[in-house]
């Protein structure tokens, strides 16, 4: 059975190195995921709980939502912002968490890496990896995720002038879907 991959990418910056390291998982995929991504969090509001009244759940986040259920693992790649998730990352995982109870970011296989300054996200992956492993998910995060300075390395359209990134960025697709197969036994 084919594996359903989701990229997503934290940073909304048009030459984005996350959007780039997404793009080169998708490129370097085996034939038996179907890879797509998502490039519309910047597109949802931000979260407020009164929007859960369905009659004024937005469009934006219904089919966010839709996509994330859809996946079976996901493949996310984001910067390090002041040591932390990007803001509009985290905005777009909290619309997944809702409503409590029947949210769909839970139960999924999630590769995360980082191409950000000179930390190579190490504080941003430790605090995502955490909250995605709360919220029932597993965390891959092996080999090392983090890339320092990524930005001068890989092109938003997927890439990459260094051999090590591309190894990783392999390996990562490889232990996702190894990991995928073990949780459907
Ligand atoms: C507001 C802001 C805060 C940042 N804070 C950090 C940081 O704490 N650690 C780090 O390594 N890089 C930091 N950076 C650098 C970004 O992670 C880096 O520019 C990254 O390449 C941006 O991702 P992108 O290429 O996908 O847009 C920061 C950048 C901005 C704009």
């Amino acid at each position: 059975m084919s594996i359903h991959v989701l990229g997503i990418f934290g940073s909304l910056r048009q030459e984005s190195s996350n959007r780039g390291l997404v793009l080169l998982a998708q490129k370097l995929a085996p034939a038996e995921v179907s890879f797509t991504f998502y490039d519309k969090i910047g597109s949802l509001p931000f979260y407020n709980e009164d929007l859960e009244d369905p009659s004024r759940t937005p469009a934006s986040v219904i089919d966010w939502r839709n996509v994330v259920a859809s996946a079976d693992a996901l493949f996310i790649a984001a910067p390090e912002y002041n040591f932390g998730p990007s803001a509009v990352l985290k905005n777009a995982i909290d619309w997944a968490t809702r409503p409590m109870g029947q949210h769909v970011l839970s139960g999924k296989v999630i590769s995360l890496i980082s191409s950000s300054g000179g930390t190579g996200g190490a504080h941003m992956i430790e605090q995502l990896g955490g909250i995605l492993g709360l919220l029932g998910n597993t965390v891959i995060s092996e080999p090392n995720g983090q890339i320092a300075k990524g930005a001068e390395r890989i092109s938003p359209a997927g890439s990459t002038t260094d051999p090590a990134i591309q190894a990783l960025v392999t390996d990562r697709m490889s232990a996702l879907i190894a990991t995928v197969h073990s949780t459907r036994h």
